[in-house]
């Protein structure tokens, strides 16, 4: 198993992105500290001393699509934390909630030469022993103010990556079954009802069928595909 800690980095994607020819598949790349975090559609990630961040890297001879690893990887991640007494959740598409506050998020990119894939990287950011900023306490949350001490940051790292590696070993040709695993612990649910934006109006929907990137929710006989996590509302 290769890790590498650095103690201080942009981001632990954008650094994969640059070395990943020095790095073998499955290598481990763990930053205590980002000065360029980054988020799913271009916002940045918060990342001070005391939080998990770091990422994966992935060479794949066969070709899996990146929804897959990030799933494995939610899944994983959820269930270390239920084994930890925290009752997390998957929150479509692909956030760790915890009693309705972001607990971790995942950040999956795929570098392409000649359009053939020749790396994934999963970054992975959790909220560990970090204080959660004043401006943020309405919306995230770490583990340290769910089980109210500090876990090993070292412990969840081994765990998640044990964790995730046999699920991808198990599972490799069987995407449906990963995907049956995620759903199980998903949020929303097919059948369940809530409110989306539409054109800017927030409007009551049953969710129909839930996909990797979109959402089919029947608001009023009309069926609206809900792409991103924007138009949800809590
Ligand atoms: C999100 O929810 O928007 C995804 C957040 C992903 C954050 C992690 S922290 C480690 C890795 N490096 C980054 O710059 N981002 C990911």
């Amino acid at each position: 198993e290769e890790i590498e800690v650095l103690y201080e980095i942009d981001s632990t994607n954008e650094f994969l992105k640059r070395n990943y020819k020095s790095f073998h598949d499955g290598a481990i790349v763990v930053a205590i500290k980002q000065t360029a975090g980054k988020g799913r559609m271009g916002r940045s990630w918060y990342s001070p001393e005391g939080g998990l961040w770091y990422s994966v890297l992935f060479k794949p001879k066969i070709h899996i699509n990146l929804h897959v690893y990030t799933k494995i990887f939610s899944i994983a991640i959820v269930e270390v934390l239920r084994k930890l007494k925290i009752k997390a959740y998957i929150k479509w598409p692909n956030d760790i909630y915890y009693n309705g506050k972001k607990l971790c998020g995942i950040l999956s990119e795929a570098v392409s030469v000649n359009d053939r894939v020749v790396a994934i990287i999963v970054g992975i950011g959790l909220n560990v022993n970090n204080d959660i900023p004043e401006e943020l306490k309405n919306v995230a949350v770490s583990i340290k103010d769910i089980l109210r001490k500090k876990v090993k940051i070292t412990y969840l790292l081994d765990s998640i990556n044990k964790h995730a590696w046999n699920i991808l070993v198990n599972y490799r040709n069987e995407t449906e079954n990963i995907t049956k695993l995620w759903k199980k612990y998903l949020v929303p649910r097919e059948g369940d009802v809530l409110k989306v934006k539409v054109d800017d109006e927030i409007v009551e929907g049953k969710v129909l069928k839930i996909s990797d990137d979109i959402l089919y929710v029947d608001v009023g006989g009309k069926v609206i595909g809900v792409q991103s996590i924007h138009q949800l509302v809590e």
